[in-house]
């Protein structure tokens, strides 16, 4: 019996920043952004959006067909909402899955999610006939005008991890840790200490101990910013080709970093743009700063297009709205404003029409989300 991802969707926020905008007000030849960093937009979350709305905008359409099989969820993030509460408690009840389910937050920088992917398929191996839904959803905010603001970004991903999957079979990985101070955020920051010289080292450092220095056609990694790929493919034995390079990046070009779906935002962008078959092996780099890599490969099924709609995945980036700077500001002011509040109210304008769920209010702590009914 094979195991691995039976479907895979994922969301961007509906809103974005172009990285002229940024440099213009930042002082900074775009160039560096657009060219030198390679990032040519960075979405950005509605003061209606928080990771709970990314993660079931994410996983509604996929967990459908699914909802009581589902026995595992595991919701990784480093964007963490609440200490004790896990987010998958809130995905939980808006999805209205069952009540006999394992709900875990796992956090290990931006590998927690294909380090919770690898431990779901663990879990299927036991219970081949269950399923488990494994999300990420992050928002990489490092604050204004610092080197690290050209480089956020905000996003979800959510899988179904299953036996004899449709669309692809996850292989055997092999993962090196060692502990570093590249990137971190105690619990008292509201934006992580980041030492991006260092972080890129750390980032190769990994990649080479854990290559499989073997060719593959395609490679997708972790993309804290786009350039990283080509940073990251030049310490492959085996680097992939320029134009290949392209169909990796491009999803993240347009996106920015949304830290734990990163590499599997790549993987949605090769099987949206390049020429994937049936069959064919696809290398995987997570990074996790801190720091944790992990490289493995993910074998598509022969019927994997049959679950994948290149279309869709394309249209939903080429469908958003640009704002301007000012409204970036204050959307991300308010952003920091609601997760320092106990209370909170949305205001229920046009915005809010362009997702399906929406954080209405926060009361005393507690979250209490909403589904649109168009
Ligand atoms: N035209 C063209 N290119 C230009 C340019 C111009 N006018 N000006 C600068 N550049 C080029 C530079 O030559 C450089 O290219 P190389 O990397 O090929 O040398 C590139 O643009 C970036 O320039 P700088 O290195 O001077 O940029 P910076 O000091 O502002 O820092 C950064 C860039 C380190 C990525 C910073 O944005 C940062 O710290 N980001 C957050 C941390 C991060 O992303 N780390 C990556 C690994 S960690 C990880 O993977 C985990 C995670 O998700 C965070």
């Amino acid at each position: 019996m094979k195991f691995g991802i039976d479907q895979l969707n994922i969301y961007v926020p509906r809103h974005y920043l172009d990285m002229a905008s940024l440099a213009s007000a930042r002082g900074v030849d775009v160039n560096k952004y657009k060219v030198g960093i390679g990032q040519h937009k960075m979405a950005i979350i509605a003061p209606h959006e928080d990771i709970v709305t990314m993660a079931l905008e994410a996983s509604y359409d996929i967990v459908l067909e699914h909802r009581n099989d589902i026995d595992l969820l595991l919701f990784a993030t480093e964007s963490g909402i609440d200490f004790s509460k896990a987010a998958g408690n809130y995905v939980h009840k808006m999805l209205e899955l069952k009540p006999n389910v394992r709900i875990l937050e796992v956090k290990q920088a931006c590998y927690a999610l294909t380090g919770a992917l690898q431990l779901a398929v663990d879990f299927i191996k036991n219970h081949p006939t269950k399923k488990a839904l494994v999300i990420s959803s992050d928002i990489a905010w490092y604050g204004f005008n610092n080197p690290g603001e050209s480089t956020q970004g905000a996003g979800a991903i959510a899988m179904i991890v299953s036996a004899n999957p449709r669309l692809a079979v996850i292989g055997e990985g092999t993962y090196f840790t060692e502990e570093k101070t590249d990137f971190f955020r105690p619990s008292y920051q509201e934006v992580p200490t980041v030492d991006g010289k260092l972080s890129i080292r750390c980032y190769n450092d990994i990649l080479k101990q854990v290559e499989h220095q073997k060719p593959f056609r395609y490679v997708c990694f972790h993309m804290p910013f786009a350039n990283m790929a080509n940073k990251a493919n030049e310490q492959l034995t085996h680097p992939i080709s320029n134009d290949r390079l392209e169909h990796v990046k491009y999803f993240t070009q347009e996106v920015g970093n949304i830290y734990n779906g990163s590499l599997y935002l790549s993987l949605a962008s090769v099987l949206s743009l390049s020429d994937v078959t049936p069959n064919e092996t696809i290398g995987m780099f997570s990074y996790g700063s801190g720091s944790i890599g992990e490289f493995y490969p993910l074998t598509l099924t022969p019927n994997f297009k049959t679950v994948i709609s290149p279309n869709k995945f394309l249209n939903h980036i080429q469908t958003r709205q640009e704002i301007s700077i000012a409204t970036y500001e204050k959307w991300m002011t308010e952003f920091i404003e609601k997760e320092k509040s106990s209370d909170y109210q949305t205001s229920l304008d046009a915005r809010t029409k362009t997702t399906r769920f929406y954080l209405k209010a926060i009361s005393n702590g507690h979250r209490i989300y909403e589904k649109s009914t168009f």
